[in-house]
């Protein structure tokens, strides 16, 4: 199925039932990691992109979590700046307590990369990265991912929380640029 946004056209690339059982997935994955640590871990959710799926995530995650946001801006339009603004930074006390950051998806890193420089330096026990889609062939960066729902080809998508130009965050299926 194929639909318009703006200038441009994206077919159906992942339904929504595929991507829930992925992030279904990754929530007992991280929580067999997190039962690890004595403190309760604290999630910090990257907004606006991340949030359908910290939501679905948040629902799946069998054990106690504590939810906390950031925001930061880097794309404009379907490419990557490689200038990152904070907007919003954590609100919650993240001092020695376990750390995972909820991304919606990672491509060339350099978001993560300044995600995890501020998060560092409110001194928690650790930082992992959970993301829900991942492009391996657009990364820069030698900061290990610690947690992929899927690693997806080098091409812009839209849909579950994802936008072109704010726009296609609220469809269920994610949405693939045609060429
Ligand atoms: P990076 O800094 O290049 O890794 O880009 C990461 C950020 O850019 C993500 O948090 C998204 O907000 C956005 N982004 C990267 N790839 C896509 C895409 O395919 N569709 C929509 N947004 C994307
Ligand atoms: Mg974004």
């Amino acid at each position: 199925m194929e639909i318009q946004i703006l200038d441009k056209r994206f077919v159906r690339y992942i339904p929504h039932g595929e991507i829930l059982a992925k992030v279904e997935e990754l929530a007992r994955r991280v929580h067999a990691d997190a039962a690890g640590a004595d403190e309760i871990p604290v999630f910090v959710v990257v907004l606006k992109g991340g949030m359908i799926f910290a939501a679905d995530f948040a629902k799946a995650y069998p054990g106690e979590m504590i939810l906390d946001y950031m925001r930061v801006k880097s794309y404009e339009g379907t490419g990557s700046t490689g200038k990152v603004r904070l907007l919003i930074p954590p609100s919650e006390n993240l001092e020695g307590r376990p750390v995972y950051l909820l991304e919606d998806i990672v491509d060339t890193g350099n978001t993560l990369a300044f995600l995890v420089d501020e998060l560092k330096k409110h001194r928690p026990a650790f930082v992992k990265i959970v993301t829900l889609f991942y492009k391996p062939e657009a990364y820069k960066k030698d900061l290990p991912v610690d947690f992929a729902g899927m690693e997806i080809p080098n091409k812009f998508i839209v849909g579950y929380g994802l936008d072109y130009n704010e726009l296609g965050r609220n469809l269920k299926d994610v949405y693939q640029l045609k060429k």
